[in-house]
């Protein structure tokens, strides 16, 4: 071999090396391994041996989707895998089956378990939730709960990097029982009045980022349950929507608490609730304690900051108890825009345990056309500074 074959050969290798292009032999293509990008022919079993390829892989490995409609029943990403590096590069669409029955009471649609080292990039994740919303606001007892429609449980340093995710049948993205995942640019579509869409979920996980997303679906924006700490949401966009809500807590008496939770940068544009904390009024040991709420923007929503402790949907196996959660320092700074009620502040604490030590510093919430809001207080108390409107109720 000449030497300036073997330099240009050189440089290829190291080429592919480094930006990990597709040509490497540890790419596995679900289209090459026979799943079609036709919108409804059942793609699961190639995108499951792709998946086995690339966590038997001994080497950092690829699951590649190209462009088109994949359509997909449930699809099990388990761990552990042999290398701590695999991608998923999805550029085209997965699509649920039309029929919600198939993966109505599997839970999950897309489910990562166990696993660590995983980055997903890109690709559509489309539920066609839409029935099965119908089935349920239509009251009728025969439909089932709904999948998630991409979890990530038990598993550790994980990105989901732009993912789009449209009408889920439940949660679109849900964590659960991990430690350092990070979603970033993810967008997330449903329909205002589409039920239990939550957006992202947080549960029992420690290190959790989620970053620079967009978020309009019919249920919680993001919401935050038991056992959720370190967790980060900067540069948010909520709306439409039921906001960014750590609860409901306190539905059981044994329940892990929730603290360190920092939100930051985010905009609320016609939503139900801006802020929220919201526990069941039940005896709990669960507790909020250190959040921090900061720069957030506020336009048209119904209760731009709330703490909710009397949460008893129906008056159901809770009327006349009191919250067992303890919410305690809890910070508010710079919020600022239009509240769509006269009462743009809500703390609605429990006899029990008093919401302690809220700091508010620079709020400025106006009603419809500049008009004073109010703010309502039960059971907190906390210290205020900067400007302050409405005028605090502590
Ligand atoms: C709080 O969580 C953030 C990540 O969200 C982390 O960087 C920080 O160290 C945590 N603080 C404490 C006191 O654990
Ligand atoms: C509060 O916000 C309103 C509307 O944006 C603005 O006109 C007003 O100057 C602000 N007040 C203070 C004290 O910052």
């Amino acid at each position: 071999m000449s030497n300036r074959l073997f330099l240009s050969l050189a440089t290829f290798i190291a080429a592919v090396w480094l930006t990990g292009t597709t040509v490497s032999a540890t790419t596995y293509n679900v289209k090459t391994l026979g799943a079609k990008p036709d919108g409804r022919t059942d793609s699961t079993k190639a995108f499951m041996a792709a998946w086995s390829g690339a966590c038997g892989s001994t080497k950092p490995a690829t699951v590649y989707v190209p462009n088109g409609r994949f359509l997909v029943r449930g699809l099990q990403f388990n761990g552990p895998c042999r290398n701590g590096a695999i991608t998923v590069r999805i550029d085209g669409t997965l699509v649920a089956p039309s029929n919600y029955f198939v993966l109505g009471n599997a839970k999950f649609w897309l489910l990562f378990h166990g696993v660590q080292g995983v980055t997903i990039v890109g690709g559509t994740l489309d539920a066609r939730g839409a029935g099965l919303w119908a089935c349920k606001t239509s009251g009728s007892r025969n439909c089932p709960d709904g999948a998630t429609s991409l979890a990530i449980a038990n598993s550790n340093d994980v990105l989901v990097y732009g993912l789009s995710s449209v009408n889920s049948q439940m949660f679109h993205i849900a964590v659960n029982g991990c430690r350092n995942v990070r979603v970033v640019g993810a967008k997330v579509v449903a329909p205002w009045n589409s039920p239990n869409t939550d957006g992202i979920h947080v549960q029992l996980s420690t290190g959790v980022t989620i970053l620079n997303s967009k978020i309009s679906t019919g249920d919680d924006c993001v919401s935050v349950g038991p056992g959720a700490t370190n967790l980060w949401i900067e540069g948010v966009a909520c709306g439409p929507g039921h906001g960014i809500s750590i609860g409901s807590l306190g539905k059981d008496l044994n329940e892990q608490g929730v603290s360190n939770v920092t939100v930051k940068r985010v905009t609320f544009t016609g939503t139900e609730n801006g802020l929220r904390i919201k526990a069941w009024a039940r005896p709990s040991n669960g507790f909020v304690n250190g959040v921090l709420f900061q720069n957030a923007i506020m336009t048209n929503v119904q209760n731009p900051i709330v703490i909710d402790q009397n949460y008893c949907p129906g008056g159901k196996n809770c009327p006349r108890q009191v919250s067992g959660v303890r919410i305690s320092n809890v910070k508010y700074q710079n919020v600022h825009g239009t509240s769509a009620t006269k009462v743009a502040v809500k703390f609605d604490c429990s006899k029990k345990y008093p919401c302690r030590g809220i700091t508010m510093r620079d709020v400025n919430l106006s009603f419809k056309n500049q008009l004073p809001a109010a703010a309502y207080c039960v059971n907190a108390g906390g210290t205020t500074s900067g400007v302050m409107k409405p005028t605090s109720c502590f």
